[in-house]
């Protein structure tokens, strides 16, 4: 066994692993999957036990994934109520507020208990039941992770829709799924100023389902408007109910969630989880990925509107009996060193975060880095777009003082959780590279024409088989499953990346070849913001591509064509960006507007985004051919206007 140590020097626990029992287990978990993830899916508490592990097909016509299918377990209670005998007292959740002068929380195993039981009493008091959607629009509170386990507790699906979201797309997504009930809090500190939350939620209710109820947490005593009958406060009917609440029995493919997400066509998709495989294959990576052992705490900033919440701070932790640490902030308020600071203050062992996060704080200088004591840590990991050497030598000499492994996660809301990545005292480090896959991930890299490709070699990253954490079907909408991940290659799920393969068999992952973007380690589809612009009344036809951006990985640059008649002003410019902002949320917000008298398209009327895209790089020597375009003079005007921008 490899030893792990951290920067004091002091004694750490082994790996779970090596390189040779990494080699034994994979071999087996893909010519074996089904003794495999028998074995494996063991590590969950299950009312009935399966008998069946794996029935999966990716065949085109026939695309069907069921793992576990016949037992049946209760997710809250692997997650909270089977560790009550053993670290009852234990913390689950650390919760750490937006602002450091105020105070921590620290709670328990059976507070947790008390608080998901009496949350899943209120949601049946509201008239919640099994199968019933249930919409979470929280800041980054105990109370998220209630709701998401109180679901659980009684078989409702949540669907958590991201605080920054606005009315509007979160009306989308309660109506998507037809939600019962919305969660909500009256505001939502962040960075020192606070989000209307409650507001928003009244916003997005007027429309056509204002019979919508709703559960309101009270976070900051904020001023808010109530809906007489249909608001009820948390607080409140948290004392009116008991704390016992029997899990519900649920088969291993219940839905757990829909999480709502971009693809690189029409509106976003809900991604539907079940309960069995998702959390197995959550937990299994949670411990073998982050090193996990009794005792850590582990820390993953993201938030619990992203897939990465769900998985890494709620489900995965918690089925592992874990201490988990909930971050309500940003990474730089109070200052650029709080990341650093809250590391110090809870003694955290391991650290999950973003490029782009890494990224904004390298900008700060190493000052305050230095500022804490970060002699607690002893692995860092990086999630949500390829990581930049740059960055990932910072973060491994400043952050992890070149003794903290790194793990480079490549995943997707699609998969669950993570599928090809660098494992703890397995892996030779790479800075940039997500290295192997998994257990029982088949990745392989195809050609254009869907041929596999052998050796060195890049292409498109498909997976050839399936595993228990995959996504099951879009929500109301299996067609749609089917023709996004298994049309284009028949037999592969395919996952709209581009990925290169080097002469050690490691992976390393290119970006985005469809139509989605990847702003600072968020998916958007061009198309949403796109159908943004055109909705305003100025606008008459938009193109969205994503370019290059130093922070935020990739920036949004929209072309637009105004109607005839209207004048192409700064303040047009600047409203248009707004505009898309309260459409969709702050993450939307444009970062370029270049007007375009005219878009390059085919002859037979389809944008050549390929062109449009060059152009946003100012990479103007390899545009390609430009001969089939209905009028190919488009270009030269749009070249010009770029460099007038400039
Ligand atoms: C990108 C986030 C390179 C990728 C968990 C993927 C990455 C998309 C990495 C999914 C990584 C995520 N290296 N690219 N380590 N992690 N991506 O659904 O393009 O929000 O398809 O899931 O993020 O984003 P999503």
């Amino acid at each position: 066994m490899v030893q792990s140590s951290n920067a004091a020097g002091a004694k750490t626990p082994d790996f779970h692993i090596d390189p040779e029992a990494y080699d034994r287990m994979y071999a087996q978990s893909v010519n074996d999957p089904a003794t495999f993830w028998g074995e494996h899916g063991k590590r969950l508490d299950w009312i009935k036990p399966y008998t069946r592990v794996k029935n999966t097909s990716f065949a085109y016509d026939d695309v069907s994934i069921k793992w576990f299918e016949d037992g049946t377990l209760n997710v809250a209670a692997n997650c909270v109520d089977r560790h009550l005998a053993t670290r009852g007292d234990q913390t689950a959740i650390i919760w750490e507020p937006d602002s450091p002068d105020e105070e921590a929380l620290h709670i328990s195993y059976k507070e947790l208990h008390s608080q998901v039981s009496k949350m899943a009493n209120v949601l049946k008091s509201m008239g919640v039941g099994k199968g019933d959607r249930v919409v979470i629009y929280l800041p980054m509170i105990p109370e998220a992770a209630y709701s998401m386990l109180a679901c659980a507790r009684i078989g409702a699906i949540h669907s958590i829709v991201f605080a920054g979201f606005s009315p509007d797309a979160l009306g989308a997504r309660v109506n998507g799924c037809d939600a019962k009930v919305v969660i909500t809090a009256d505001h939502a500190p962040r960075g020192g100023r606070a989000t209307k939350l409650k507001d928003n939620v009244n916003q997005a209710l007027l429309h056509d389902v204002d019979d919508v109820k709703c559960l309101v947490v009270k976070r900051t005593g904020g001023q808010i408007a109530w809906r007489e009958g249909l608001d009820f406060w948390w607080h409140e009917e948290a004392a009116k109910v008991s704390a016992d609440c029997p899990p519900e029995e649920m088969n291993a493919e219940d839905p757990l969630f829909i999480l709502y997400t971009s693809g690189s066509t029409g509106q976003p998709k809900g991604v539907v989880h079940t309960s069995g495989g998702y959390l197995a294959y959550a937990a299994m990576t949670h411990e073998y990925i982050f090193d996990y052992h009794e005792g850590d705490i582990y820390w993953c900033t993201a938030d619990v509107g992203w897939v990465t919440g769900h998985s890494y701070i709620v489900y995965g932790p918690l089925a592992n009996g874990a201490t988990t640490v909930m971050f309500e902030g940003v990474p730089t308020y109070p200052d650029a060193g709080r990341f650093w600071q809250v590391c110090e203050k809870h003694k955290v062992t391991q650290f999950y975060t973003a490029p782009t996060a890494i990224r904004a704080l390298m900008g700060k200088g190493i000052g305050p880095v230095e500022g804490s004591d970060l002699s607690s840590l002893r692995l860092l990991g990086s999630v949500g777009e390829p990581i930049n050497p740059e960055a990932w030598n910072w973060y491994n000499e400043n952050v992890g003082k070149g003794k903290c492994p790194i793990v480079d996660t490549w995943w997707q809301t699609e998969t669950g959780g993570i599928l090809i990545t660098p494992l703890p005292g397995v892996t030779k480090p790479k800075p940039g590279s997500a290295t192997k896959p998994f257990f029982g991930v088949t990745p392989v890299i195809l050609d254009d024409q869907g041929n596999e490709l052998s050796g060195a070699t890049e292409g498109v990253l498909c997976i050839k088989d399936s595993w228990p954490g995959q996504m099951r079907t879009v929500w109301g909408d299996h067609a749609r499953f089917v023709s996004t991940y298994f049309e284009m290659f028949k037999g592969y799920y395919f996952t709209g990346d581009g990925c290169r393969r080097d002469e050690d068999g490691d992976y390393w992952i290119t970006g985005r070849v469809d139509d989605v973007i990847n702003v600072s380690g968020h998916r958007m589809g061009t198309a949403e913001v796109e159908s943004a612009l055109v909705a305003h009344a100025t606008v008459s036809e938009a193109a969205v591509v994503g370019y290059p951006h130093d922070i935020k990985g990739q920036g949004i640059y929209c072309y637009v064509t105004l109607m005839d008649g209207v004048e192409a002003t700064d303040e047009l410019r600047t409203e248009l960006a707004n505009w898309v902002r309260t459409e969709i949320g702050p993450i939307a917000k444009p970062d370029v507007i270049q007007w375009a008298p005219g878009l390059p398209k085919t002859r037979s009327g389809k944008i050549m985004r390929r062109i449009l895209r060059k152009i946003a790089e100012n990479d103007y020597d390899s545009l390609g051919d430009t001969s089939t375009l209905a009028d190919p003079s488009v270009v030269e005007e749009l070249i010009s206007n770029r460099a007038a921008l400039a």
